[in-house]
């Protein structure tokens, strides 16, 4: 086995409401640790039909517990093709989106049980879980204002279910403080590059 494939790669995933600036910054510290960077739902081409589905405004009566068994399938799926054998071949995965996306819309959100939504994704990924979670917070008016008016699905949700998707983000990130970090979204794109880099760099023990 060569020296690379024999250390385990970091799993790092983005979360975030509705345009926090989880995509331009996934794309940034992917770069930056050479890393595989995919995303949820549609990080493969299963999954893409799923995020077809899921977020289409064509799709009209989708009830939570079918939304959530989407968003899991689209992980399963995820984990088991793309982000599992990459870790195990030691590179390091960034994710824009994976299971904390699930707790906060079809929990909190929603309001499906959070607990069950997470134990529907630990089993969807036989427990594959990210090591560190950077929660990119923008506050609801800010994400309204980045929001154009072609809005899918779960963008044209009302602000009361953005605000709990909202709560549901903060309150993992406090329940689970050594797996999450919190940073202000709110700053220039190099601004909270540059915050992204130091708190992995620390948490993660990477020189970057
Ligand atoms: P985005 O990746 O372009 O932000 O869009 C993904 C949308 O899907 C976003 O509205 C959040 C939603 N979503 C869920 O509701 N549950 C999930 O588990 C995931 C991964 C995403």
């Amino acid at each position: 086995m060569s020296a690379q494939s024999s250390k385990r790669g970091k799993f790092i995933a983005f979360e975030g409401g509705e345009a926090c600036g989880k995509s331009t910054q996934s794309k940034l510290l992917a770069d930056l640790l050479d890393a595989v960077l995919t995303r949820e739902p549609g990080g493969t081409v299963i999954g893409s039909h799923l995020r077809e589905l899921a977020l289409s405004p064509e799709t009209v009566g989708l009830v939570p517990r079918a939304e959530a068994l989407i968003m899991a399938a689209d992980r399963a799926q995820h984990v088991a093709e793309l982000v599992e054998p990459a870790l195990a071949a030691g590179r390091h995965v960034v994710t824009d989106r994976f299971a904390g996306s699930s707790i906060a819309y079809q929990g909190y959100g929603r309001g499906l049980p959070v607990n069950e939504i997470r134990d529907l994704s630990l089993w969807a990924t036989a427990g594959v879980w990210p090591d560190l979670i950077v929660l990119l917070d923008v506050g609801a008016e800010e994400a309204d204002r980045r929001l154009g008016t072609e809005r899918d699905r779960m963008e044209s949700e009302s602000a009361a279910f953005h605000a709990e998707v909202q709560a549901g983000f903060r309150a993992q990130a406090l329940g689970e403080p050594e797996r999450w970090v919190v940073v202000d979204g709110t700053g220039t794109v190099d601004e909270v590059a540059n915050a992204v880099r130091n708190i992995v760099a620390e948490r993660l023990q990477l020189s970057l």
